[in-house]
């Protein structure tokens, strides 16, 4: 059935609250379902990071609706790999905040180099997104 696993991370252009976040998982829980696409939407610092399963051309289609998007800016893929099973196959779309490790999170995505590089967490992306799965 040709399906992939598409990751990016980005940064927030909007301030985080209860009613943006709501909205934000709410359509993409209808979207989403639609084209039988799930996944996770994890939060942290200025920092949004993505995972998005489904058929090749479904993920294609929700990423080019998300890269449109001006509530986030710098979007940049950091996975994308044809897949065997789903992580997440119980979630159009499940929301996680972790701002409680922000810090250390975030270190990874904004070096000390200037600009945005979220290529150097590769490694820490694998580790959430097992913990995610097993929770
Ligand atoms: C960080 C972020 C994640 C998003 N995730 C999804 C998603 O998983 N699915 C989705 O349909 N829309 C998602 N959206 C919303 C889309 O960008 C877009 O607003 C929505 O799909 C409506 O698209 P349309 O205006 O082309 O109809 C996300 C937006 C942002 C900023």
């Amino acid at each position: 059935m040709d399906l992939i696993r598409l990751a990016y991370a980005s940064k927030r252009t909007i301030s985080l609250n209860y009613d943006t976040v709501k909205q934000l998982i709410d359509t993409a829980r209808i979207n989403n379902k639609a084209e039988d696409v799930t996944g996770i939407l994890v939060n942290f610092g200025p920092i949004f990071f993505q995972v998005l399963e489904g058929p090749c051309i479904n993920v294609n289609r929700i990423f080019q609706r998300i890269s449109r998007d001006e509530r986030h800016e710098q979007i940049q893929v950091v996975y994308c790999r044809e897949i065997g099973q789903r992580y997440f196959p119980d979630w159009s779309m499940r929301s996680v905040n972790l701002s409680n490790d922000s810090d250390q999170l975030t270190k990874y995505y904004l070096t000390e180099k200037e600009g945005f590089h979220p290529h150097l967490a590769s490694h820490f992306i694998i580790e959430l997104v097992a913990r995610y799965t097993k929770a």
